[in-house]
C-alpha cells in the first residue's frame, strides 16, 4: 500500500485518536485525518463530513486509496449535522475560532461526546474560553510548528475544571511551546508600535506581553 503523505499537525491530530472508536471529522477535506487514523487505530470508525460537495470527491478517492471504505463514511453536511449515534469524539482543524465555536454550539444535544479535539486557525485564547463555558475541560494542548507556521491542538473532555485562557496547559519547559511565546511577543510588540487609535487592542497586546514577559526567557 502507497505510504500515506500527511502533514505534522494533522499527524499529531491522529495521537489523540487512539482511544477514540467513532470520531466525527468535520470539515475533513481530504479525509487524509480519518484515514491516518483508522490505519493507526484498529478500533476507530470515523465519519469525514464536509459542508463542500469538491472536497469529499478527493475524499472519497483517499479512502478507496486506502480500502478504508467499511470504516470511513462520507457526508456532505454542515457541522454537527453529520452526527450519529455513539460518536465519542469530535475533531475540527484548519478553521477560524469563530466557526469552530458556531458548529460547537449545540454540542451538548449529542451526550455520546466526550471528547472534542481542535486545531483552529486563530484566536486560542477565545477558543479556550468559549469552550470550557460549554462544559468541556482541557486535558492536553501542544503546539505544532509546520511549515514555519505555528498550530495548536487541543484536547477537551467533558468536565468543570477551569485553565487559564492565555496559557492554557501548554507546557512552558517545551521548546516549542517556549519558541511559539516568543513569536507572539514580537509579534504583538510590532502591532503595538503599528496602533495609533484602538486604545483597547493596544492595552489587549500590552496585557499579553506582561504575561508573557512574566513567564517565558525571551533572550
Ligand atoms: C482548511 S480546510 C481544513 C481541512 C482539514 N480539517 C485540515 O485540518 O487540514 C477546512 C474545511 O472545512 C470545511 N468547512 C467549513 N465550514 C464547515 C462547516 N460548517 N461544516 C462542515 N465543513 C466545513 C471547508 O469546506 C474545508 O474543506
Amino acid at each position: 500500500m502507497e505510504k500515506i503523505n500527511i502533514n505534522k499537525r494533522l499527524k499529531t491530530i491522529s495521537a489523540y485518536l487512539l482511544d477514540s472508536k467513532k470520531m466525527l471529522d468535520i470539515g475533513c477535506d481530504h479525509a487524509l485525518l480519518g484515514v491516518y487514523a483508522c490505519l493507526n487505530n484498529q478500533n476507530i470508525n470515523v465519519i469525514a463530513s464536509d459542508i463542500r460537495e469538491k472536497p469529499l470527491i478527493k475524499a472519497r478517492e483517499n479512502i478507496i486509496k486506502y480500502h478504508l471504505e467499511k470504516r470511513i463514511k462520507i457526508k456532505k453536511a454542515d457541522g454537527l449535522e453529520a452526527m450519529e449515534e455513539n460518536v465519542d469524539t469530535v475533531v475540527i482543524s484548519g478553521m477560524g475560532t469563530l466557526n469552530i465555536l458556531k458548529i460547537l454550539e449545540n454540542i451538548n444535544n449529542y451526550p455520546s461526546v466526550s471528547n472534542i479535539v481542535l486545531s483552529p486557525n486563530n484566536d486560542f485564547v477565545l477558543l479556550r474560553a468559549k469552550v470550557q463555558e460549554l462544559g468541556f475541560q482541557i486535558i492536553k494542548e501542544e503546539i505544532v510548528k509546520d511549515n514555519n507556521k505555528y498550530y495548536l491542538i487541543i484536547l477537551f473532555n467533558k468536565g468543570k475544571e477551569k485553565t487559564d485562557n492565555f496559557f492554557g496547559k501548554l507546557d512552558l519547559s517545551n521548546t516549542i511551546n517556549i519558541d511559539y511565546f516568543r513569536y507572539l511577543y514580537f509579534k504583538n510588540k510590532q502591532i503595538i508600535n503599528q496602533i495609533n487609535n484602538d486604545y483597547h487592542k493596544k492595552e489587549l497586546l500590552i496585557k499579553q506581553n506582561d504575561m508573557i514577559r512574566k513567564k517565558v526567557d525571551l533572550k
